[in-house]
């Protein structure tokens, strides 16, 4: 995963933190309906509340911030031991441009360093964008269901 092609782009990558709140909550109110539920699964409304959650999970958030916006971000759960649930979205304007593969790779590190050893995503099969982008990535890709794909990464 790391390899940074973000070239000039001036990108941090950023643990998240409650003096985000308001930035992160726009960014996600800012989402179009499309990137929402590539996301989420579904239709999420109240980023507040979702907020509020995220704050109160034992888990690690990223955030790409181009100076004061955020313009993606990386949050990752444990669900056992070895295993942690990741989810990534990066702000369309800021695509293939070595966004995700810069909080991936700095998540994939966090995950490794207390004791993580496989990142895996539930993503819709429709998604190919995704796929492929987790593809080339170095995930690899399971049938989870008839609507969706299991992609994991195992750390090295
Ligand atoms: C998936 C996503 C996070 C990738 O972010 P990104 O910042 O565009 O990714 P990067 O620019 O770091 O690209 C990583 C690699 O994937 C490749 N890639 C990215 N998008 C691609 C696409 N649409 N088709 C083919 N390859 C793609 C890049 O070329 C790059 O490979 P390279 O470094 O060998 O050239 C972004 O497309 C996104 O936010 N999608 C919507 C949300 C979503 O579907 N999230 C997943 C479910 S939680």
């Amino acid at each position: 995963m790391d390899k940074n092609n973000s070239g000039n782009l001036e990108i941090e990558i950023l643990e998240y933190n409650k003096s985000m709140r308001k930035n992160i909550i726009e960014f996600y109110q800012g989402l179009p309906a499309e990137d929402v539920y590539k996301r989420f699964f579904g239709v999420c409304k109240d980023f507040e509340c979702y907020v509020d959650n995220l704050e109160r999970r034992d888990g690690i958030i990223l955030v790409a911030r181009h100076g004061k916006k955020i313009v993606g971000v990386c949050e990752a759960y444990p669900v056992n031991n070895h295993e942690w649930e990741v989810a990534i979205i990066v702000d369309k304007e800021f695509r293939r441009k070595g966004v995700g593969r810069r909080l991936l790779t700095e998540i994939a590190l966090r995950i490794r360093d207390v004791g993580g050893r496989i990142l895996f995503g539930i993503i819709s099969r429709a998604n190919t964008e995704a796929i492929k982008a987790c593809m080339k990535l170095g995930c690899k890709a399971e049938s989870y269901d008839y609507q969706t794909v299991k992609l994991y990464y195992v750390l090295p």
